[in-house]
């Protein structure tokens, strides 16, 4: 279900929609809404706090119905934690928890008072963006697997109304367009990888380039990728039935002359680790390995639906790693676009090994800043959890920027070295680099081995193999980075806001 958004300036006692949010902190501290509604009820909410049954924890919520002297059938009344602790982050957790009651009820429209709610540091425009994004990460639902299902005939949550001034109106076009970017990534990183091969990412890139003007797409094939001298890519490719394809997606927001911004995506469609297979338990999880390239496609998306004025270009190497009588060995050396060899020493560490064609490919571009984002190491996630990308650069502005696109989205990320010293340990007696950097550091030295390829060039690499996905059998794609990268981006065009 896809969630029409609008702005408010109804009372919260006279709002005709099927359900009024407000919101109330622990100790029986309640918002202005909450505060309002408790009034002209008679002291509905307050009576329910002293009893207990509104507690006002964070993340909990309770619905009430029919209170006397408020027009809307139903009051969802959510917890916002200690108010002294009340945060950018917990105001995002809140309005997602709206959402997911909101989910489950049997109605259509609802009109949320959480926006109303002072949180320190951000303007209303930024609480309606956040709340409507909150909103639409919880109204996704993954369903293009299953059994075709009989519209249900009870209604269904599709329209949030939200109370803030007039001026938060700009929120709204941008909100929706990042949502976009967010279920466009979502829906690639959950597709299964019989479904979602480099084939059909390519068609898709395609058919977006095709639905919208000044959108170009090419899509380079096996033998291209020879021509070039791809041959790091090519290997990894090598394995696999299914083709790659590297995606080229252009779009054209500012003048010819402009320099693009370069987006690069990890693009593995499904990772079984190739000869140095992975082990069985969790392997299912390596159908998200393509989420770095789902990500730029989503970001390139929203930055589309926004018209922002630069140019950009998305590159996606898009290949399967797997084992067979094709595969590359352990100990085969590759020659790269760039010139350089490479040791494989390990097939599973074949991120590294599209991408540094990928980001040699994208120079020809002559692009101002190159990011590219990857599901690249384990390592990441044992460094970071499941909380932050990590970020690798040894550009300070940028790496600022980046992380400030992070703050402003709580898509965030935390900034890893990339000093020399970690350089040696991919050092080789057989090849110009390894292609693995040995036991410590196991992040960085694949930001390292990236690093080779992008000399000379602003450039910012996100690990993002603990942030793309939720674990588990229901976890799904996040969609993340794309709310990071889109804020960059609207950061950088020429129609900021
Ligand atoms: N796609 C994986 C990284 C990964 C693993 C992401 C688990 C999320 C969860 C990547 O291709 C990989 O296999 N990396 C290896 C590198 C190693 C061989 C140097 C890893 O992290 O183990
Ligand atoms: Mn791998
Ligand atoms: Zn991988």
């Amino acid at each position: 279900m896809t969630i029409q958004f609008s702005l408010t300036d109804q009372a919260p006692e006279t709002a005709t929609t099927a359900c009024v949010v407000v919101g109330v902190f622990e100790e029986r501290m309640l918002t202005v809404a909450a505060a309002r509604v408790d009034e002209k009820s008679g002291g509905a909410i307050k009576r329910l706090s002293e009893a207990g049954d509104i507690n006002g924890k964070l993340c909990s919520s309770q619905l009430l119905f029919a209170l006397p002297g408020i027009t809307a059938p139903r009051v969802l009344v959510v917890g916002l934690g200690e108010q002294k602790k009340f945060d950018a982050a917990r105001f995002q957790r809140a309005c997602g928890e709206a959402a997911r009651a909101l989910k489950s009820l049997p109605l259509d429209s609802a009109v949320s008072y959480l926006t109303e709610i002072e949180v320190p540091g951000k303007d209303a425009a930024w609480s309606v963006r956040t709340a409507a994004l909150a909103t639409d990460a919880q109204a996704y639902r993954y369903t293009a697997t299953f059994k075709p299902r009989d519209k249900a005939k009870i209604p269904e949550f599709s329209a949030l109304a939200f109370a803030a001034p007039a001026s938060a109106a700009s929120a709204l076009p941008t909100a929706n367009a990042i949502a976009a970017g967010v279920r466009y990534a979502r829906e690639l990183g959950n597709l299964p990888p019989n479904i979602c091969t480099p084939a059909y990412i390519a068609e898709q890139a395609e058919k977006f380039a095709h639905e919208h003007p000044g959108v170009s797409c090419e899509v380079l094939e096996e033998e291209d990728m020879g021509k070039l001298g791809m041959g790091a890519l090519l290997g990894v490719a090598q394995g696999s039935a299914n083709e790659p394809k590297l995606i080229v997606l252009q779009w054209r927001g500012a003048g010819e002359n402009d320099k693009p911004y370069a987006l690069v995506g990890k693009g593995i469609t499904f990772d079984t680790g190739g000869i140095s297979i992975k082990p069985s338990a969790g392997m299912e999880e390596m159908k998200f390995d393509m989420c770095g390239g789902a990500s730029v496609l989503g970001a390139f998306v929203s930055a589309v639906e926004l018209k922002l004025k630069l140019n950009l270009v998305c590159v996606v190497p898009a290949v399967e790693n797997m084992p067979g009588g094709k595969a590359q060995r352990p100990s085969d050396v590759v020659t790269t676009m760039s010139g350089q060899t490479v040791e494989v020493l390990n097939t599973d560490a074949e991120g590294r090994l599209i991408l540094c064609d990928a980001l040699t490919y994208v120079q020809k571009f002559k692009p101002q800043v190159i990011i590219d984002t990857a599901t690249l190491t384990g390592a990441c996630v044992v460094a970071l959890g499941k909380h932050a990308s990590g970020l690798m650069t040894r550009d300070d502005d940028l790496a600022a920027e980046l992380l400030a696109a992070g703050e402003t989205t709580l898509d965030r990320a935390w900034r890893l070295p990339l000093w020399d010293d970690y350089q040696s340990q991919l050092d080789t007696g057989y090849a110009d680099i390894a292609n693995i950097g040995g036991k410590y550091a196991g992040a960085i030295t694949a930001g390292c081995f990236l690093s080779r390829f992008t000399e000379g060039f602003r450039w910012a690499h996100l690990d993002i193999a603990g942030t793309a996905w939720e674990d588990g059998r229901k976890g799904s794609a996040t969609g993340r980075p794309v709310p990071l990268l889109v804020q960059w981006l609207i950061d950088r065009a020429g129609n900021r806001e």
